[in-house]
């Protein structure tokens, strides 16, 4: 990822208007001092998207999203962030400064040869796949027809053929004048062990090459043409250019549907991507094997956040799905889960039963949490008491993840009902799996938290980000240390770190440092409170300050008298007299 100046980025935000840019894709219509329209990333028919011309940003009250120009651009066009300032600058007529100027590191030099090595390597593969006369690249091209893949596929996805040789591909690539280092760091050739010399990596087998969204190949999976070749699969092992469960297979392909559809089909390999994708189901994409990342979901949510899992029947295939659900939750997805019977996978599906089948399967996916409850009843019985608790333990602890109380409450209701217990004794054990639950941590329940009513320590964040002039009024009374870990603490020590560097600052500065799309529209969302729903934004003020500082008192008072008892039970005699002192000075300080 090219880094861009700040000053060039700067320059595109200084002449760029984000009411403008947003009023190309959607109607704006005036609303006091903002505007507002309905929500382009949701559905929605009554508008709460809002436009605020004084800050350059954007929030949706109803999808929580928000951020400055680069992030709807980001989010609307599905662009990278440099990718988003290069479409601006070219709006608004900043150029940026030719890339090698700024970066030309060897790292670079050697991501951009590995591009192209593989660039050429699939083209080699294809046209041998296309064309080679041996028997072994003969019997490729039989075994793909007789899997149902036809030429026009073949084309699309540039499949190939490794041939049964030990050092083809190597030879034809250093004929293109890469030397051995480059082919090696592009994963393609192996060092003979005990000898000097390289080999290929793929040989004898069916290519598929893996490109990232933007159409560059950066990996390849290779499979076997029958058993006795040992793994089924060979793929690139990580290089510079590729780390594994970053990418989706065909996701390049599918896309621009995906993001129509506003629905993803996931699936686990190459040929349960192929086939639907070739019968017209165009919305699919392979996380290739195991469970799905969080770096894959992520790049799955620009596009959409709704998913059909569609994973083999195998235990192997359920138990990846099974991983995947909790972090799909995690990262706000609408998740369902589409079932196969035993032996059948998404390529044998449709080509057994067809388009029509397939859609159906797919339109009939289950909630997450009724697979998930199936699941667990395969593994204890529903019906007995030992049965009812570990079933609802676990599934209140996937519960716990969603992001509103409202879901959780249904869930919960839904839950009770399925084990047959009252709602209430099931929301007293939700809550304690909260608090002792393995899988949640601090700052997971402090964000829920947050996302409710609004705390004094919101509030004051609030105002900070409205009108810094309200950061210099608290400066001298609370530090970071006042807020609770958490999104607001980060926020509030950006804003501390930068005034005391004596920087400038804004909501926008802070957004471009602070990538984290969560975050992001926390942060609009406080900016975007309204001045009448604060009131009287002095008084605020100063009830929130005095809120903090108490808050604090009252910590240091609990650890003051928890240091006393130790002293005491230890018998430190001129310690305890020590911390009685001080005890008695809070007292008297805070006036308690
Ligand atoms: N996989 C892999 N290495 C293996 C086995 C599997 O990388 N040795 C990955 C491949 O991406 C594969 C996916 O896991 O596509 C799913 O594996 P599996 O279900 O075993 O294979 P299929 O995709 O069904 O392969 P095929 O239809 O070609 O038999
Ligand atoms: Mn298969």
């Amino acid at each position: 990822m090219g880094l861009i100046p700040q000053d060039v980025i700067n320059q595109v935000v200084g002449r760029s208007d984000i009411v403008e840019i947003i009023g190309q894709y959607t109607v704006l219509k005036k609303a006091g001092h903002n505007f507002k329209a309905c929500c382009p990333f949701h559905h929605e028919k009554t508008p709460s998207f809002v436009v605020n011309p004084d800050k350059q940003i954007f929030h949706c009250f109803g999808c929580g999203v928000g951020g400055d120009v680069f992030g709807f651009l980001m989010r609307q066009e599905h662009l990278e962030f440099p990718e988003a300032v290069r479409f601006l600058a070219n709006k608004a007529g900043v150029v940026i400064p030719e890339e090698e100027q700024y970066t030309s590191s060897p790292s670079r030099q050697i991501r951009e040869d590995i591009f192209k090595i593989n660039n050429l390597a699939a083209g080699f593969f294809h046209d041998l796949l296309l064309k080679d006369r041996t028997e072994e690249a003969k019997r490729g091209r039989d075994y793909l027809k007789e899997r149902g893949v036809d030429l026009e596929t073949v084309k699309k996805f540039q499949l190939g053929f490794a041939p049964n040789e030990w050092d083809a591909l190597l030879k034809y690539l250093k004929s293109h004048g890469y030397p051995e280092e480059r082919v090696l760091a592009a994963g393609l050739i192996i060092a003979r062990e005990g000898k000097n010399g390289f080999y290929d990596r793929f040989r004898n087998r069916i290519v598929f090459p893996i490109s990232d969204v933007q159409n560059r190949c950066v990996a390849f999976g290779a499979r076997a043409l029958s058993e006795e070749q040992g793994a089924k699969y060979i793929n690139s092992p990580e290089t510079a250019i590729y780390t594994k469960g970053q990418h989706m297979f065909g996701l390049n392909r599918a896309r621009q549907v995906i993001g129509q559809m506003d629905k993803i089909i996931v699936v686990e390999g190459y040929m349960d991507m192929i086939m639907p994708y070739i019968h017209g189901v165009e919305n699919i994409s392979a996380s290739l094997g195991t469970a799905l990342t969080v770096e894959q979901i992520r790049l799955i949510r620009r596009y959409t956040s709704n998913v059909v899992m569609l994973y083999d029947a195998d235990a192997a295939g359920q138990a990846a799905m099974i991983r995947s659900l909790d972090m799909l939750i995690d990262e706000g997805m609408n998740v369902r889960v589409a079932a196969l019977a035993e032996g059948e996978d998404p390529d044998s599906f449709i080509r057994q039963e067809g388009l029509e089948a397939f859609k159906k399967r797919i339109e009939n996916a289950q909630p997450l949490l009724d697979f998930k409850f199936n699941w667990l009843s395969k593994q204890h019985d529903p019906l007995s008491v030992e049965g009812k608790s570990r079933i609802s333990q676990e599934l209140l602890a996937t519960i716990n993840r969603f992001k509103t109380e409202v879901a959780k409450y249904e869930l919960t209701k839904d839950l009770a009902r399925k084990l047959n217990v009252p709602e209430n004794i099931l929301a007293k054990q939700g809550i304690k799996t909260v608090v002792s639950g393995k899988d949640t941590n601090i700052e997971e329940t402090q964000r829920r938290v947050v996302g409710f009513g609004r705390s004094a320590q919101e509030l004051l964040l609030s105002l900070f980000l409205k009108d810094p002039a309200w950061v210099m009024a608290a400066k001298d009374k609370i530090g970071p240390e006042n807020f609770s870990e958490g999104p607001v603490r980060t926020i509030v020590e950006e804003i501390w770190a930068k005034v005391d560097a004596k920087e400038e600052w804004s909501v926008s500065s802070l957004l471009i440092r602070i990538k984290d799309e969560t975050l992001q529209g926390f942060m609009t969302r406080l900016v975007s409170i309204d001045d009448e729903e604060l009131g009287d934004t002095a008084r605020v003020f100063m009830d929130c300050i005095a809120k903090l500082q108490k808050d604090q008192q009252k910590e240091a008072r609990t650890r003051l008298m928890e240091a006393i008892r130790q002293a005491e039970r230890a018998g430190k005699k001129e310690e305890l007299d020590q911390l009685k002192g001080e005890f008695n000075q809070l007292l008297k300080r805070s006036g308690v």
